[in-house]
């Protein structure tokens, strides 16, 4: 009854702005609800939602079996943003488990002696990878928000791991688009590929030691993984193939409580995730930017036009400013604030594109040159918890250290290797992110709350640097009223900054409104695959429904009790 009247308190005076038609609002879903982007993993936390689990534990189970299921995108060997409302304490927490730059790793350890990067350093192989942080979080989620015991809540995903499960399409086409390089590291072809070949779809995936990772973690803990045998094995043959992990390294890991960042747009709250993600101040910052200008009073065209020059904006102030906070000074204050959205904005001509060049403050070099996964649960009590975590590329770095079936990440290409020159999701950025021992790379992952009078949403994708854009889209008509299918269907388009140019997906722009945006000079570049895979779970106060719906890009599965 306390929390009823907390969360209603809450909502009254925080989210809605008190007037007496809070009084309707449903003080609790009337049900609960998980939605992930693997069927097994889904499964996993209805299952512990089933037998009396919280959304903690439920995310615990969930985010393991992600690990087993979906080797290609997340696991043990990267990290993750977890986005947590606690009902109990009526409390918000970002879990920063982002993976971390090794001691020994330098700002120029990926150029050659002419200072440019080297093809595939920061991409392929143990030294791409920073010290992973997933482990961590489960046991610090577990342990801090659940009810279970932490056995129990890996334990499916212990048994997916050891009996194998069967591999989908996807795992199919990223394996494809990665051969070469699982094939170079003996470990990762014998688990990943069939007799070093590409397995076909149904092919059953057995991963006997991760399986046992995973239950040196359920008996020991974080030191199962970061300490001990494990930890050894790890460091040993990272070393061995030209990584630069050191015991200490594993030992020092540890995840970081942050305040989610926060905003507001027309009546709506927004709760999202803090540095080192960007997603929360990027996404934030260009919600402001249209709050400058009725965005309901202009066609679609020009509707368009203006959430691609808020996007251009906070892209811009992302590669200038941000970086992991605990290194740099990042202005997030005057970055979020209405006065500097109403500066940016001044700029903003509705007849005419901005070129990206006449913000930079920097020329930026010329230069030559998926898979991560986002789930979400919310509970009777109201907890409420969105994930995104990743390995960074398809099998990120593409090596398994021997024994411990520990995919790495590559997540050290998310720094910046140079000023100016494009990482692999073509961003650019300043010495804010640049490489340090100890520092966490930027992210673009954006798990995230909205809350307004309609009730809430808990959303986020996978995609690089387009998962901002694709969270500001999402927002954008949750608020106009959207439902989940049709939110997470809905063609996407995208701008960074650099490149300047708008990607768009094939429906994202009517022959018209394409028209309307060459004309005002924006450059319309077409993307040759789908992109995305966005989980949500909308609970409405209206009728007190809870709706999930999962990317039709993927192949998802989403369940409400
Ligand atoms: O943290 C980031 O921004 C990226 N490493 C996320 C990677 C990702 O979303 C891959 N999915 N397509």
């Amino acid at each position: 009854m306390k929390y009823l009247l907390i969360i209603g308190l809450f909502l009254c005076f925080v989210v809605a702005g008190c007037n007496d038609a809070q009084d309707a609002y449903p003080q609790f879903p009337e049900k609960a609800a998980v939605v992930s982007s693997h069927p097994l993993a889904t499964k996993a936390g209805e299952d512990i939602l089933a037998r009396g689990g919280n959304a903690f534990d439920a995310a615990v189970a969930v985010s393991a079996m992600l690990a087993v299921v979906e080797p290609f995108g997340s696991g043990l060997g990267g990290g993750g943003f977890w986005l947590i409302y606690d009902a109990k304490t009526n409390s918000y927490n970002m879990l920063d488990a982002r993976e971390v730059a090794p001691e020994a790793a330098t700002a120029d350890m990926y150029l050659d002696q002419q200072g440019n990067p080297v093809p595939g350093l920061s991409t392929d192989g143990p030294l791409s990878a920073g010290i992973p942080g997933l482990p961590a979080a489960l046991v610090t989620v577990a342990e801090k928000y659940g009810s279970f015991e932490r056995g129990t809540l890996l334990q499916a995903a212990i048994h997916a791991a050891s009996d194998g499960f069967g591999v989908d399409q996807r795992y199919i086409i990223g394996a494809e688009y990665k051969l070469d390089l699982l094939r170079q590291n003996s470990e990762a072809a014998r688990i990943f590929l069939n007799n070093n070949d590409l397995p076909a779809s149904g092919w059953v995936l057995k991963q006997p030691d991760l399986a046992k990772t995973l239950t040196l973690i359920a008996q020991n803990g974080i030191a199962g993984f970061y300490e001990g045998e494990l930890a050894e094995r790890l460091v040993q043959d990272v070393k061995k193939y030209g990584g630069i992990w050191t015991i200490e390294d594993l030992k020092n890991y540890h995840v970081i409580n942050r305040l989610p960042v926060t905003g507001t747009y027309k009546g709506t709250k927004i709760i999202a995730a803090a540095l080192p993600s960007s997603g929360g101040i990027t996404f934030i910052n260009s919600l402001n930017i249209l709050s400058q200008f009725d965005l309901d009073s202009h066609n679609p065209a020009t509707q368009k036009h203006l959430i691609i020059e808020a996007l251009r904006r906070a892209y811009h102030e992302r590669a200038q400013h941000l970086g992991d906070s605990d290194f740099v000074d990042v202005p997030t204050k005057r970055l979020l604030s209405a006065e500097h959205a109403a500066e940016q904005s001044r700029s903003i001509h509705l007849d005419q594109a901005t070129k990206s060049d006449a913000l930079s403050l920097y020329a930026p070099e010329k230069n030559k040159g998926t898979e991560t996964t986002h789930f979400a649960v919310i509970d009777r009590e109201g907890n409420r918890v969105a994930v995104t975590q990743s390995i960074n590329f398809w099998f990120g770095s593409g090596f398994v250290p021997k024994g411990t079936g520990v995919l790495l990440n590559n997540q050290m290409d998310d720094f910046v290797m140079k000023p100016g020159v494009e990482n692999g999701y073509r961003l650019i950025g300043t010495s804010a992110n640049a490489i340090a021992p100890g520092k966490r790379m930027l992210s673009s992952m954006t798990p995230t709350f909205l809350e307004s009078d309609r009730g809430i949403a808990i959303l986020g994708t996978p995609g690089g640097s387009r998962i901002i854009s694709m969270v500001l889209l999402a927002a954008l008509d949750w608020m106009q009223g959207g439902d989940g299918k049709t939110i997470v269907a809905r063609p996407r388009f995208h701008h960074q900054f650099y490149p300047d140019e708008v990607f768009y997906e094939s429906g994202a722009f009517s022959e018209g409104e394409a028209l309307a945006l060459e004309r005002k000079g924006h450059r319309l570049t077409p993307v040759k695959r789908q992109y995305g895979n966005m989980q949500i779970i909308l609970w409405d106060y209206d009728g007190n429904t809870v709706e999930t719906a999962s990317d039709p890009r993927g192949k998802g599965d989403e369940h409400v009790y």
